[in-house]
C-alpha cells in the first residue's frame, strides 16, 4: 500500500491543488450543501484542503472535524486550517472513530475508503457518528475507469496491474452502494466526476499521479525500474507530440442515515 509519509503527503498536496482536483473539490463542497452551524466530519482529511472549504461553509458557529491516520498529513491540515477555530483535528482510524454516537450532521470522505481493509467497519462507524437524518458523501476511484494513450499496451497493463496494489480495493465503487445499504444508509444518488487531461504538463492531476505510479511500481510485480521509467517517458513523449490522453472517473455516493418514522 502507499505510505502517506512526509514526502508522499507533500506530493499529494501539490497534485490536489491542480485545477483538476480543485474542480473536483468544488463539486464535492457544492454537493454537500453545508449550512452555517452544522457539524461536519471529514474522514481521512489528508492535507486539509476540503476541510478548510467545509469549515468556511459551516462558519464559526459550526464545527469541521478532520481525522486522518497519517501524522504528516495532519501537520499539513493543522497549518492550512490554523486560522479557523471551528476546525478540530484528530489522529484516528476511519474504522474506529473517536466520537460519540450522532455527533455529526454531515460526513464526507474522498479517496480514503479505497485504502481501508475493513470498509464495512468504517461504514458502520460513519453511520454511528451521524445523527438520524444526517448525510454522507463518499468519493472513490475505480481504476477500471482509466483511459490512457500508451504506445506499448502490454507494458501499460503490467504497470497498472502493479499500481493496483497501492490501495486495498482498486474497484471499490462497484460494490459500495450495497455495502452502504448494509451499514444502514439509504443511497440517495450516485454520480461520476471525470478528470480528463489532453495535455501533459506539470500543473495537472495526471502529471502528479504518473510520477506517483512510476515511483510505486518500480521493482514490484515484475515491473523493473527501467520499465517504469520507459512507460513514463513514453507518455511524456506522446504529450510532446500532442497525442496525450489521460481520463479517469471518480464515483460519488450520496447517502443519508434514515431518521426513525414518527409513528415507529
Ligand atoms: C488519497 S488521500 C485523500 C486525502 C483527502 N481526503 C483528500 O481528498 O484531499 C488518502 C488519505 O486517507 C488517509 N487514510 C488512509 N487510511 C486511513 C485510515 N485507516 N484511517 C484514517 N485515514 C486513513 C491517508 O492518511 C490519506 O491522508
Amino acid at each position: 500500500m502507499l505510505r502517506f509519509d512526509e514526502s508522499a503527503a507533500r506530493a499529494l498536496e501539490r497534485t490536489y491543488q491542480t485545477p483538476d482536483v480543485v474542480a473536483q473539490r468544488a463539486h464535492v463542497i457544492q454537493s454537500l450543501e453545508l449550512r452555517p452551524g452544522e457539524h461536519a466530519l471529514d474522514v481521512g482529511c489528508g492535507p486539509g484542503l476540503l476541510l478548510r472549504d467545509a469549515a468556511a461553509c459551516v462558519g464559526a458557529r459550526g464545527a469541521a472535524v478532520g481525522v486522518d491516520a497519517s501524522e504528516p498529513m495532519l501537520a499539513l491540515a493543522r497549518a492550512r486550517c490554523a486560522d479557523q477555530p471551528q476546525v478540530e483535528l484528530h489522529r484516528a482510524d476511519a474504522q474506529a472513530l473517536p466520537f460519540a454516537d450522532a455527533r455529526f450532521d454531515v460526513a464526507v470522505s474522498t479517496q480514503v475508503f479505497e485504502y481501508l481493509f475493513d470498509v464495512d467497519a468504517a461504514l458502520r462507524e460513519l453511520h454511528r457518528v451521524l445523527r438520524p437524518g444526517g448525510r454522507a458523501l463518499i468519493l472513490d476511484t475505480d481504476w477500471d475507469s482509466l483511459v490512457v494513450h500508451a504506445s506499448d499496451r502490454a507494458r501499460h497493463r503490467r504497470v497498472m496491474r502493479a499500481w493496483e496494489a497501492h490501495l486495498a480495493d482498486p474497484h471499490l465503487p462497484a460494490t459500495l452502494a450495497p455495502r452502504l445499504r448494509r451499514a444502514g444508509f439509504q443511497v440517495t444518488r450516485r454520480e461520476v466526476f471525470p478528470i480528463v487531461n489532453t495535455e501533459h504538463h506539470a500543473h495537472t492531476y495526471s502529471a502528479g499521479i504518473l510520477l506517483a505510479i512510476r515511483a510505486f511500481v518500480a521493482g514490484r510485480d515484475g515491473v523493473s525500474a527501467e520499465e517504469a521509467e520507459a512507460w513514463h517517458t513514453d507518455l511524456r513523449e506522446l504529450g510532446d507530440r500532442g497525442e496525450y490522453l489521460f481520463a479517469i472517473s471518480r464515483f460519488l455516493f450520496h447517502a443519508v442515515k434514515p431518521a426513525p418514522r414518527p409513528d415507529a
